[in-house]
């Protein structure tokens, strides 16, 4: 009996070490507690608060006032201050002049890269490569607390269809299932396994939620749609990067279904509390709590600070709602004491997590700084990923060119080092450039085989450079012209209401063309353009997006075939903004547009419905070929599941890498179902002549669905699945399904 009864007490506090262990593990630390019992109600409000530096020549400075308000502990969150030195400086004031020494929080927006840029993220997921995606947010997060950051407000989870909007520029494209991947690959190469690591990066998911479906493609303008879409399409790389870890959530300045993201108790409680588990913080967007008061939505800015803290909006970023009205929110009981110690808990947690309890200076190394920031290794893993962000989106074998061949190469964009930053670059600096995409292709070319003429620049109507221009291209065999957009025309507050190449570029091509040179367009865009009347005048297009610090260099690989590009379009470009939105998963309707003649069916009377080019889109100076899709059975049911496959044949001369993608149709739902949903994809290098089978498995999981009551599941009955290396590219076979 005395044996049994001693087991038992150890087994007790064996399992009472190890609750606490994962407590403080999940976000319980066992010294937040304490601490919040000391905590006056002033110090408590500081802890909701976050205030930005400024950034002046001579690097960021915090405003006396707020190095006033951090002393008094007033602000325990500050962003856009980094460099090591400065870091430091802020924290020796939180750590040694307050009353608790609590220690800062530094945040930034490291979107894609810090100090070595990568594409912007509309490029990175035109890689279809998570794991790289998943290095580059790695080598990211390095760099980043190597000057001081503890947090980025990235990955930006924000699906969209809207090539208007700017920051359509900023996302993984108009796919929950690429969208999710990447999301989750960010978080994971962020926040890595363990956040105390100095060298790992707190993640913010964001914008919660829907930002990328803004009404008309205006940024910040109105979104709404049904909870089924929302659920199905929009909200899956939020969930994923949540589920990957991420312990901060950013809301978006956007209302959904009339309520306004900020203070959303639908978004922040029931959906990413209740339904996801989310046990970190939730952020405001810059002055998203006192915008409420624009949007119709608080009668002032004490009553958006209420609204947004009882919905669960955790910080305050900027909006100083929380500053100037909290303490008296909760004074008067309109705010409780109960929900106020909730958020304060979920902050502490994190800086907990962080290690900053432990050593508030961890992230402060000059030596860190000075060592791990543009090393050669960055710069060149960034030079390949740009390179793999690029899409071939056309090609009638102007490219590859040929090195020592006369090249004339064309465009303001050529000679741009900014540009190819892209419009967020964050701590990016041109200066770190080292080869606009002029530089590289003459570096490549071999000396005095490359002329250059500006012909014009991205924007504007002067078009006093075409003579010239045209002189260059008679003297030379090929031309490169590089068009676009000006990099600061996307992203945050850059929406077009006309997504053509801006001035007089498009003409420029025209002229070029006539001169009967072949034409390789380079388009530097952050956004879907309308290319419907360049394309019959260009040899080649390539997308190159805003390729980054070493965009230049991948620039030329890809010219040049010293890369061969495997880029495949993670956003349908469509033929004019009259079709939009358009999108892979679009419905059926009752009338398909199947009888080219017919009249009373689903289409225009001046465009086909198809896009320009696909979601999916993308060549490669080979060829592949597909074999028929085998099944391993022709129907499943219960928790089975059956596996599509193909045989993919390099049937061309050079290597190249395919990426294999996998669509289902569900035929007949309790609701209607997409014509094609991305549920699969495999990248694969292939050598000359070399075959190989690509595996993908089919189960109830994949099959399901918000079916008619919104439970999520599969429903019996027949399918569709596609494969092949567009979405308007594949090879199809049947099954069926009994749930
Ligand atoms: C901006 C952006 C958000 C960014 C934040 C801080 O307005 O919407 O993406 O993280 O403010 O710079």
């Amino acid at each position: 009996m005395k044996r049994s009864l001693f087991l038992l007490v150890v087994t007790a506090v064996v399992f009472a070490a190890c609750a606490r262990t994962q407590e403080a593990g999940s976000l319980n630390d066992p010294r937040v507690d304490k601490l919040m019992k000391r905590m006056t109600l002033d110090e408590k409000v500081g802890q909701l608060v976050l205030f930005t530096s400024d950034w002046t020549v001579t690097g960021p400075s915090m405003r006396q006032g707020y190095i006033d308000d951090i002393r008094a502990g007033r602000c325990g969150n500050i962003f856009n201050a980094y460099t090591a030195d400065y870091t430091r400086k802020m924290q020796e004031i939180a750590v040694n002049e307050t009353r608790l020494g609590i220690p800062l929080l530094f945040g930034y927006d490291v979107i894609h890269g810090f100090r070595t840029i990568f594409p912007i993220n509309l490029g990175l997921s035109s890689s279809w490569d998570p794991q790289a995606i998943e290095e580059a947010s790695r080598i990211a997060a390095r760099e980043a607390t190597a000057a001081g950051l503890h947090w980025t407000f990235s990955p930006m989870c924000d699906i969209s269809v809207e090539p208007r909007w700017g920051r359509i520029s900023e996302g993984a494209g108009e796919d929950p299932f690429l969208g999710s991947a990447i999301s989750a690959a960010m978080t994971r190469g962020y926040q890595g396994e363990d956040l105390s690591d100095p060298a790992t990066l707190l993640a913010c998911v964001k914008h919660y939620a829907a930002y990328g479906a803004p009404q008309a493609g205006r940024d910040y303008n109105t979104v709404d749609m049904s909870e089924r879409w929302l659920r199905e399409f929009y909200l899956p790389p939020y969930k994923a990067a949540v589920e990957a870890g991420a312990l901060s959530v950013m809301a978006s300045f956007n209302e959904l279904d009339g309520v306004p993201a900020t203070a959303n108790s639908f978004l922040l409680k029931d959906v990413l509390r209740d339904e996801w588990g989310f046990k970190g913080f939730v952020v405001s967007d810059y002055t998203g709590i006192n915008e409420m008061v624009c949007h119709g939505y608080a009668a002032d800015e004490a009553d958006a600070g209420r609204l947004a803290i009882n919905a669960g909006m955790d910080m305050d970023m900027q909006s100083a709602s929380y500053f100037n009205y909290l303490k008296d929110l909760v004074q008067s009981g309109k705010v409780s004491r109960h929900t106020l110690d909730e958020s304060v808990r979920r902050v502490l947690n994190v800086k907990a997590a962080l290690g900053l309890f432990d050593d508030p200076y961890k992230y402060c190394s000059p030596e860190r700084e000075a060592t791990e920031t543009l090393t050669e290794e960055n710069k060149a893993f960034a030079r390949s990923l740009a390179a793999e962000s690029m899409v071939l989106l056309s090609n009638d074998g102007t490219l590859p060119l040929r090195k020592g061949e006369k090249i004339a190469v064309i465009g303001a964009l050529a000679d741009s080092k900014d540009d190819l930053l892209g419009s967020w670059r964050g701590a990016g600096e041109v200066q770190s450039v080292p080869a606009s995409i002029l530089d590289a292709i003459r570096e490549a070319a071999g000396p005095g085989n490359v002329v250059y003429a500006e012909g014009c620049k991205e924007m504007g109507e002067d078009r006093s450079g075409f003579s010239r221009a045209l002189t260059a291209a008679y003297g030379a065999s090929k031309v490169v012209l590089v068009i676009g957009e000006d990099c600061q025309w996307s992203g945050e507050a850059a929406s077009r209401s006309d997504i053509r190449i801006p001035g007089v570029q498009s003409e420029l091509l025209q002229k070029l063309a006539a001169t009967g040179k072949p034409v390789a367009v380079v388009l530097l865009n952050g956004r879907p353009l309308d290319l419907s009347e360049d394309l019959p005048y260009a040899g080649a297009m390539l997308e190159a997006w805003f390729p980054g610090t070493m965009g230049g260099y991948a620039v030329a690989d890809v010219l040049f075939g010293d890369v061969n590009p495997s880029g495949k379009l993670s956003v349908t470009f469509p033929r004019n903004l009259g079709q939009v939105p358009i999108y892979h998963y679009a419905k059926n309707t009752g009338r398909p547009y199947v009888h080219p003649e017919a009249k009373y069916e689903s289409r225009y009377l001046d465009v086909p419905n198809e896009p320009l080019f696909a979601f999916g889109h993308g060549l490669s100076y080979t060829s592949f070929e597909y074999s028929p899709v085998e099944l391993s059975a022709a129907s499943f049911s219960g928790e089975g599941g059956i596996t599509a496959s193909v045989t993919v044949t390099n049937t061309g001369e050079v290597e190249g890498t395919e990426t294999v993608q996998m669509y289902i149709r569900d035929l007949v739902g309790s609701v209607t179902r997409p014509v094609k949903q991305l549920k699969g994809f495999e990248r694969v290098r292939l050598a000359p002549g070399e075959s190989r089978e690509v595996v993908f498995d089919i189960d109830a999981a994949t099959l399901s669905f918000y079916r008619a009551d919104m439970t999520w599941g599969p429903e019996s009955g027949e399918f569709k699945v596609f494969i092949g290396g567009a979405s308007d590219k594949v090879n199809e076979a049947s099954f069926s399904y009994l749930d």
